[in-house]
């Protein structure tokens, strides 16, 4: 087969050429990172597990009419997408106080919010992703005030749809990741949901036993992460041995 031509390589993934113009290949690795990649591993397994997850939650976003770049799983470890102009934010979704805003707050983790609450980071590796004000975005053009109110939109529809499914399996969906990509119709242009949905970008646990089932496995080592991978597919009867 013909090398393809690599478009990107990241911390867990590679976009390659598709097959169509318009069309990328996104690869998932097995590479997992933590801490702006001060911590690194290689986990067997954990690229089929994402691969299968995104492709679960991507086409059940498109299926409540949320769009997504997905277009189809080709095999175990790659997804054909849609070429996007990725807004270099990423937008974080919480719940439930944990991580980074427990610890900026000094607030227990587990504390329920008042609301779903929407923050900012400004896509940038070498700065270690900084939380940014709308202010920031609006004023150096990285998106317009009605793409901000569109991404709000879009990420509070990602909110109920994953909080319901999750809900459905008793996981609590405490908080997550998303990244936003534009496509142009003629000069008309509208937002999809980029990159990935899976353990990696979420927080996850379970309803009864508190049990973490998501990346905070692999940051605070609390045990075999592609257990707590398979545990979420297996509840979603997404199995990677059906790939
Ligand atoms: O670390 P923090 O608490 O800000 O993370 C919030 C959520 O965003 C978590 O679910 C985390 O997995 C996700 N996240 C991510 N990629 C990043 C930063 C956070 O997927 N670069």
């Amino acid at each position: 087969m013909a090398r393809r031509k690599k478009i990107y390589e990241g911390k867990a993934k590679i976009l390659y050429e598709g097959p169509e113009p318009g069309t990328l290949v996104q690869y998932f690795k097995d590479d997992a990172t933590a801490f702006n990649a001060e911590k690194k591993a290689v986990i067997e397994g954990k690229g089929v597990l994402n691969n299968r997850l995104s492709e679960f939650f991507m086409t059940g976003l498109s299926a409540v009419g949320i769009p997504t770049h997905f277009i189809r799983r080709l095999n175990m470890r790659e997804q054909l997408i849609r070429q996007v102009e990725i807004i270099p934010l990423e937008v974080i979704v919480r719940n439930i106080a944990a991580g980074s805003m427990a610890k900026r707050l000094g607030m227990e983790e587990g504390t329920p919010l008042p609301r779903p609450i929407i923050e900012f980071s400004y896509k940038d590796d070498k700065l270690g992703d900084p939380m940014v004000p709308e202010e920031y975005i609006i004023a150096f053009g990285w998106a317009s005030q009605q793409d901000l109110d569109d991404i709000v939109a879009l990420a509070l529809r990602v909110n109920d749809y994953m909080s319901g499914v999750m809900y459905g399996v008793n996981i609590r969906l405490v908080d997550f990741k998303i990244e936003i990509g534009r496509v142009w119709d003629g000069d008309f242009q509208r937002l999809v949901v980029a990159d990935e949905i899976s353990p990696d970008s979420c927080r996850l646990w379970d309803m009864e036993t508190g049990d973490k089932l998501d990346k905070d496995v692999f940051r605070r080592d609390l045990g075999n992460l592609t257990d707590a991978y398979t545990e979420v597919a297996r509840r979603l009867g997404v199995m990677p041995s059906n790939a």
